[in-house]
């Protein structure tokens, strides 16, 4: 157990949040009274005191009784990260300095430092657009955040690709959003929104119209705006019957206008749902991007992940994709799969390196909470932070050798060994979709039960999340709520 105290400010969230990434599975109960602990437990006290002159912090940590390591940040206002709000620099001392006490006394590897947040790249863009130099954005990634130098450069590099792509992009368009709910199975890592669509299969039509119905008025609302990018994922779009995706497709096209959408992905995913008549039908509706999903390419975890089918099934949606002519294929893989290690990564790269996809999406397994796997965990073996850094490693290598580079990138929460996930691409083959919901820097207005709309405020910087509800037939019968939601945000858009 960890007891936590904090003294003179309130930053409880972030506290725990790093508290976390060093103590994995350990309870965290933060308390009113500095009161000492079992000897078992630690108490850590986080305080923030203020001079005339100075504000300082310290961190005391202590088991039982007993300080064992004390942490102290004597003038906060020499920490240089070229910020003016002094609440985030307060923030950001408090984090220092409980990351200088935990990594004293749990010495893990600890890559993006104070980072906690999945969007790292973030700072970078701040730090560029105030006129700070590259050099000394390193600089300040890996002194004040604390960043192993590799993830500095790591998302230095991502933010100046992406940077190349954001500056072209309008931040007066919007991006469109379709979630798809419905999944053939529940696989053992996700937790996602997946309905079987076996046992849900009676929604699907219902679905699909009231979805179709919440697209026009979407329409209706942002009469005077223009679409810019489309993305159609879920779950697994293509769990639902052909006919009803192209429905959805049409209507899309009907609404907004084919002429004005730069791209359009629709997130096939799962291979036991990839047809050709599915693959025919996308073709024909000009579809350009799909994403089919390994995870990886060994039948034995396949199988023990629950994804119904086999590394073949795979091979051959992919050559029929391919041969009917698509033109950027992604594939998702996970690394730190159940009993999965280096040999089984090198083997699923191989595989496909052979299918030589225009893009490769890196997931780093992360345990969520609303998985099968987190309430069967005892059950599996998994890998050691050193091993997960090895097989990304492997990734990179293989990803450089398909001529691809690293363009996006974002965090989890509880994501093993405290990785990240990265979106490998071949040049000029990049998913604009993909670094605008990272990026948040043009509105993306979701439809369908779970999709969250970002409305994005340009003069602001900042943006504000709209979430439809998640439940299939709360969606179904409340739909008209969801656009009311909308409409409240998209009419405080110039
Ligand atoms: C929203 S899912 C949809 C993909 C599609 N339904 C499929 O399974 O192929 C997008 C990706 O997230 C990744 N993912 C899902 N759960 C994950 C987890 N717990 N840890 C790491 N990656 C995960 C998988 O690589 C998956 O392809
Ligand atoms: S990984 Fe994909 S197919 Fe599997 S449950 Fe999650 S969304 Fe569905």
């Amino acid at each position: 157990m960890i007891f936590v105290y904090l003294r003179g400010h309130d930053f409880r969230y972030e506290v725990n949040e790093l508290i976390k990434v060093f103590y994995f599975d350990t309870a965290i109960e933060f308390i009113e009274n500095k009161v000492f602990p079992d000897e078992k437990s630690l108490l850590i006290v986080s305080d923030m005191a203020s001079t005339t002159n100075e504000v300082s912090v310290i961190t005391e940590v202590f088991r039982g009784k007993k300080l064992i390591f004390s942490d102290t940040i004597e003038d906060i206002t020499k920490i240089d990260v070229k910020e003016n709000n002094k609440n985030k620099i307060a923030k950001l001392a408090v984090k220092q300095s409980i990351f200088n006490a935990l990594a004293k006394i749990n010495p893990i590897k600890v890559p993006w430092g104070v980072l906690t947040g999945i969007r790292p790249t973030k700072i970078v863009h701040d730090l560029l657009g105030k006129g700070i130099e590259e050099k000394q954005v390193n600089n300040i990634l890996t002194k004040e955040y604390k960043l192993h130098e590799s993830k500095a450069n790591l998302t230095l590099d991502i933010a100046l690709a992406e940077k190349e792509i954001l500056d072209k992009v309008d931040y007066n368009k919007f991006s469109l959003y379709v979630n798809i709910p419905f999944c053939p199975t529940r696989c053992l890592y996700c937790s996602f929104l997946s309905n079987p669509i076996d046992k849900y299969g009676d929604l699907v039509d219902t679905y699909t119209d009231k979805l179709i119905y919440e697209i026009h008025k979407i329409k209706v609302l942002l009469k005077d705006k223009t679409i810019d990018t489309v993305y159609i994922g879920g779950g697994t779009p293509t769990a639902l019957p052909a006919k009803n995706l192209d429905k959805i497709i049409k209507n899309i096209y009907e609404a907004f206008g084919k002429e004005h959408i730069r791209e359009f992905t629709v997130e096939a995913g799962r291979p036991d749902t990839i047809t050709k008549d599915m693959l025919l039908m996308l073709h024909q509706n000009d579809i350009k991007r799909i994403s089919i999903n390994p995870q990886t390419m060994c039948e034995k975890t396949l199988f023990l992940i629950g994804r119904n089918h086999t590394p073949q099934d795979i091979i051959d949606a992919f050559q029929l994709a391919k041969n009917i002519g698509f033109e950027i294929i992604n594939m998702d893989i996970i690394v730190g799969l159940p009993e999965e290690g280096p040999e089984e990564v090198k083997a699923t790269m191989n595989e496909i390196m052979k299918l030589n996809p225009e893009n490769l999406t890196v997931h780093t397994m992360a345990i969520k909470r609303a998985s099968k796997l987190k309430e069967s965990l005892d059950d599996y073996s998994l890998t050691t932070q050193n091993t997960i850094e090895e097989m990304l490693s492997i990734t990179r290598s293989y990803a450089e050798n398909m001529s691809m580079y690293p363009y996006y990138m974002y965090r989890q929460k509880q994501i093993l060994g405290n990785f990240e996930n990265v979106g490998f691409s071949k040049q000029g083959k990049e998913c604009i979709y993909n670094i605008l919901i990272m990026e948040e820097k043009q509105t993306i207005i979701a439809a369908g039960a779970g999709g969250i709309t970002k409305i994005y405020y340009p003069k602001e910087n900042r943006i504000e999340r709209v979430p439809n509800v998640k439940d299939l037939k709360e969606y179904i019968d409340r739909v008209e709520e969801m656009i009311q939601r909308k409409e409240k945000y998209i009419k405080t858009l110039t």
